[in-house]
């Protein structure tokens, strides 16, 4: 949930360490800070409540010298976002300073026995506990860093990614890994350690992603070690970064949400690419193909995912249901882990993550792995810890999303969801040859689709913005494909502009939100559908009765909303299937534009971090 960032080497570290936490502030931003080893041995740190740019504010262009450093960027934990909370944390006797990213479950028990060694505590942190504890075992057995660190993880129970300097040792940094994403960057002459590759390409794409459990020490003269907590030496296996500069920048954009929004027609486009053809008339992901027989022959599919991404698997049970026939279970994977499950090995269970490290999904996943279902993986970010648990998967290939509210990563998962289940339908016979090829072309079309919805639809939705900007609640509504969206909808409009929202199936409405709606609630109906379409236009009715405001999304040259509702825009006409990748953009768009005319922080809204590595 934090982000870290740290260097060793020739070059000046103050810069590379600032840039990188700016790139990693999507990971969380309740305040950050840095540790100097400087040239005359001494540490120098600053930490500041805030962003990155508070912390710039506080070094005030003090000159910073020094070719070794850590630096973290906070979602916070243990203890409240704070200066003092802030990381780094100095052990007892300051000759040690870390970052740390992830919970010491047993920090308690931990600090209890430490302060009865005589150690006393400043922050509220579980970090300060253990780099306390990697201090106790160093002076007491007078160990060498890495040895202290190796047994002081031995001891701890939780998650962490965590990155250590010794003042006394001004040529070694070690980092190790459970459960919270770290890399090694291997330079010409320097090592990098970073949470992902954001902050480091620049400077080098070799990497070593490190494995749970797993301990990383590099050192000035280019020696890089890998060991295990059990003390196993290991040879680094190391790997390209697969990432573009521009693809982390903002292009122009005032904020990374409306890129990667508009993003979308390339992104859907690049999540087909080579895995579908319509003029032949087949789809191959290479993970059904490795899979099929499990695949075709499970009792059932259990999809489990958080937020956004859970949305997107809830379009995943009516895409398996209706193409490939196959009973779908839909969980909130933080309560799929703690349930004991029924599981067999005739299930299979979906993993989707945007990130892949988002913590509830990777242990639900986990759970599944022990009970011999298989797993399978909708995951963007590679090499992350899903698509690394998983049996087999599909990556998104949506680039890295960086704004906290996920966009073109959920519609790069309904592509590989309505791909899996064609795919897998179209192998048992659920769906016809003739429907199978009407849906391939329909869904090569869809990237030109979205980019002319992009481009007519921006304005009218602002305009609309501008006349929803100060409602205090909101209600989405939608039927089939579009239960999916109204969710979708509301999440968007709630976490980046701090207005209440809820999305509900439009039938449901009347048996309890109807008592909200009056002139002031504005409601946003999904409106595309072709089955029950009668059904949706007599929820409007119901609406418009008790006056409430509304707003429909409607498939073009639909004459029937229209006159009914107080705005309407339209989305190109495609299968009922696919409206979803069509319908969820306006809904995009004007969570946008209704946050950023109330003056909110659209990439980092408050209390929130792009990827959520704790319970
Ligand atoms: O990385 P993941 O897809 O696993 O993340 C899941 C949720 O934390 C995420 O979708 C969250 O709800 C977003 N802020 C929604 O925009």
């Amino acid at each position: 949930m934090c982000g870290i960032v740290a260097y060793i080497g020739k070059q000046e570290a103050f810069p590379i360490l600032t840039k990188g936490l700016q790139r990693l502030e999507y990971r969380g931003y309740d305040s950050a800070g840095i540790a100097l080893r400087n040239g005359q041995g001494e540490f120098e740190m600053f930490k500041k409540k805030g962003k990155v740019a508070d912390l710039l504010a506080h070094v005030n262009g003090k000159k910073l010298t020094a070719n070794m450093g850590i630096g973290h960027t906070r979602w916070a934990t243990h203890g409240p976002p704070n200066d003092v909370n802030a990381h780094p944390h100095f052990s007892g006797n300051n000759r040690l300073v870390m970052v740390h990213n992830g919970i010491i479950e047993n920090y308690e028990a931990l600090k209890v026995a430490l302060e009865e060694a005589g150690h006393t505590f400043q922050s509220d942190t579980d970090t300060e506990v253990l780099v306390h504890l990697i201090e106790e075992l160093q002076k007491r057995e007078n160990l060498p860093l890495e040895e202290a660190v190796r047994i002081a993880l031995s001891k701890v129970v939780g998650a962490y990614a965590i990155v250590i300097m010794d003042r006394e040792d001004p040529d070694k940094l070690v980092g190790a890994r459970k459960g919270s994403p770290l890399l090694v960057g291997i330079g010409d002459g320097e090592f990098f350690f970073a949470s992902d590759g954001t902050p480091i390409v620049e400077h080098t794409r070799r990497v070593v992603y490190l494995d749970d459990e797993q301990i990383a020490v590099v050192t000035r003269d280019g020696n890089l070690q890998i060991k295990t907590i059990e003390n196993e030496q290991l040879s680094p296996f190391v790997e390209q970064l697969d990432l573009q500069i521009e693809s982390i920048e903002k292009d122009g954009y005032d904020y990374f949400m409306l890129k990667e929004i508009h993003e979308q027609p390339h992104t859907v486009a690049d999540a087909m690419r080579g895995r579908i053809n319509a003029k032949e008339g087949w789809i191959r992901l290479g993970g059904v193909e490795e899979y099929t027989n499990r695949l075709l022959q499970a009792n059932r599919y259990i999809m489990v995912a958080c937020g956004t991404s859970w949305h997107a698997a809830m379009l995943g049970e009516y895409l398996f249901e209706e193409l490939a026939r196959i009973p779908v279970e839909v969980e909130y994977a933080s309560e799929f882990r703690y349930r004991n499950p029924i599981l067999t090995e005739k299930d299979v269970v979906l993993g989707l993550s945007q990130s892949g490290e988002t913590a509830d999904t990777l242990a639900a996943l986990q759970l599944a792995k022990e009970r011999g279902a298989l797993l399978y993986g909708i995951v963007n970010v590679v090499g992350s810890s899903i698509a690394r648990l998983t049996n087999a998967g599909s990556y998104i290939h949506a680039g890295p999303e960086i704004g906290v509210a996920s966009t073109k990563a959920f519609t790069g998962q309904v592509v590989l969801l309505t791909l899996m289940a064609m795919s897998i339908g179209y192998k048992k016979g659920t769906i016809s040859k003739s429907y199978f090829h009407r849906l391939l072309s329909a869904l090569e079309e869809i990237p030109a689709k979205m980019e002319s919805l992009l481009s007519q639809c921006e304005e009218q939705v602002r305009y609309i913005a501008a006349e929803m900007k100060n409602a205090t609640n909101a209600l989405y509504l939608g039927r089939g494909y579009n239960f999916p969206i109204a969710l979708e909808g509301a999440l968007k409009l709630k976490e980046i502009s701090y207005i209440h929202a809820e999305g509900y199936p439009a039938a449901e409405m009347k048996h309890g939100p109807i008592a909200l709606i009056d002139k002031n609630m504005p409601v946003i109906v999904i409106a595309t559908n072709k089955s029950a379409y009668e059904k949706i236009v007599s929820n409007i009715q119901e609406v418009k009765a008790r006056e409430g405001r509304i707003i429909a999304v409607v498939t073009e040259g639909d004459k029937t909303i229209s006159p009914l509702a107080d705005y309407t825009i339209e989305i190109p006409e495609t299968e009922e299937v696919l409206t979803p990748l069509l319908s969820v953009i306006p809904l995009q768009l004007l969570s946008y534009h209704i946050a950023v005319m109330r003056n909110c922080n659209v990439d980092q809204p408050r209390n929130l971090a792009k990827s959520v590595t704790v319970e």
